[in-house]
């Protein structure tokens, strides 16, 4: 594929992909009274599953971790007693200025960044294989590249009292994971451009025309938000079944 006009040149071969993790929040869903990036799944941190399945990928040379500003410390020291070596920094009010904060130190202390990959902390068991196909994507011309799966169940459109308005043809829908990639430019494009708080880095690059292409993504790169999620992730890691 050729790299569309006005990209950073990519190597295909070698990429210098960069991951961002947005795990600034103070979401305490999961009921443990810590944020959900700090939730243990077998005694350890879901941020740190998370860092350490990026580093192991093999095509990760950086992560940059956006943390609460008062736990920056903290998060540098969990990470850094786990063994992984990844910068903090202080995130945002919301997670689009905690990407977008993170986004620029990448940029400032990897000038060479070619690639950059945008994941949840909740997806902390996504197999490597589906992290080096977006990265590959990527360097092979894609300006942004999602993992996606089918759907399993039927979707319906409602309205706000709760009535049926459509049934969207299920074949043609997906459903989305992390990482998202992106190569540099067109992922710093979108975020100066971004007025919004967004919850999906894809559909930024979406609003400024520039293609989105997908990639299969995995059962396991599921998004730990719930205490089933969670018992799911624990019975999943017991049983050594992690890819
Ligand atoms: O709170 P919510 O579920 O929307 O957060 C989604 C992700 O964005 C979480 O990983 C959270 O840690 C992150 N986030 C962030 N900075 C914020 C708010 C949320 O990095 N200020």
């Amino acid at each position: 594929m050729t790299p569309p006009t006005g990209t950073t040149h990519l190597d295909t071969t070698n990429p210098v992909a960069v991951a961002l993790v947005p795990a600034a929040g103070r979401g305490e869903r999961l009921g443990f009274g810590v944020p959900k990036a700090l939730v243990p799944v077998r005694g350890t941190a879901l941020l740190t599953h998370a860092v350490r399945g990026l580093l192991t990928a093999g095509c990760v040379r950086h992560v940059v971790v956006a943390a609460p500003p008062n736990e920056v410390e903290s998060t540098a020291d969990l990470l850094r007693s786990a063994g992984l070596a990844a910068d903090v920094v202080p995130g945002g009010t919301d997670r689009t200025e905690s990407v977008r904060l993170a986004l620029r130190h990448a940029t400032k202390v990897i000038p060479d960044i070619s690639v950059v990959l945008v994941h949840d902390a909740a997806r902390a068991f996504t197999p490597a294989e589906v992290i080096r196909s977006v990265v590959a994507a990527v360097a092979a011309g894609a300006p942004a590249v999602i993992p996606v799966l089918p759907m399993a169940d039927t979707v319906k459109q409602v309205d706000f009292t709760g009535t049926v308005l459509a049934t969207p043809d299920r074949a043609a829908l997906r459903v989305v994971q992390t990482p998202q990639g992106f190569d540099v430019d067109t992922l710093t494009r979108a975020y100066a451009e971004a007025g919004d708080s967004a919850t999906d880095d894809a559909g930024l690059v979406e609003k400024i025309g520039v293609p989105v292409a997908t990639v299969p993504g995995h059962a396991y790169a599921m998004k730990i938000t719930t205490p089933f999620d969670l018992a799911i992730a624990e019975s999943v890691l017991s049983t050594g079944a992690r890819p």
